[in-house]
């Protein structure tokens, strides 16, 4: 398993709607042990392939004091209700938004085996963690869902390794709020 390293807003990586895996093979479980390693050490609770700067339709989830999963090619099939969430994304570092999401999430996807399964959220943090990351690998930002620049807060770098460059800055509020 390898640590890659995060893709940040503004690498085209992140904009382009990535492709459906065609074959669950060892090459796909060796990319998704490494996305599960990449979001656990950046202290993630999900992960999408391009963040790590594969356009491949997978994600994982780990939600906290839970194994982490795997979701291939996932799609929400059924979602109900509207609330309104903070949320980051290891992509938008030092940035939190408040947004609206779905109450209630449904997604239909193909487990680490190639077996279709579907895992469903209801008023928690994972159906707020499927929302994000199937936005993810259709090519969407949380911050693209933001109704103002106004809810977009800027926080204190968790960590100095993690302070953004000033150019990804600006493009926190000029690529994302339009
Ligand atoms: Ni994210």
């Amino acid at each position: 398993m390898t640590i890659r390293p995060i893709r940040y807003l503004g690498d085209p990586v992140l904009r382009r709607p990535s492709k459906r895996v065609r074959r669950v093979d060892d090459s796909i479980r060796r990319l998704i042990a490494d996305m599960t390693e990449s979001m656990v050490a950046a202290q993630g609770v999900g992960i999408a392939a391009p963040q790590i700067g594969v356009g491949l339709r997978i994600v994982v989830i780990g939600m906290p004091d839970d194994e982490p999963f795997a979701l291939i090619n996932p799609e929400v099939i059924k979602r109900s209700g509207e609330r309104r969430l903070d949320e980051g994304c290891l992509s938008v570092p030092g940035y939190r938004g408040n947004l609206t999401r779905s109450v209630s999430v449904v997604v239909k996807a193909l487990d680490d085996q190639g077996r279709e399964i579907r895992i469903k959220g209801e008023d928690d943090l994972l159906a707020q963690a499927l929302e994000h990351e199937v936005d993810h690998v259709n090519g969407t930002l949380y911050v693209d869902r933001l109704d103002s620049r106004d809810d977009l807060v800027k926080i204190e770098a968790a960590e100095p390794d993690r302070a953004q460059p000033a150019r990804e800055t600006a493009d926190v509020a000029g690529e994302g709020l339009d």
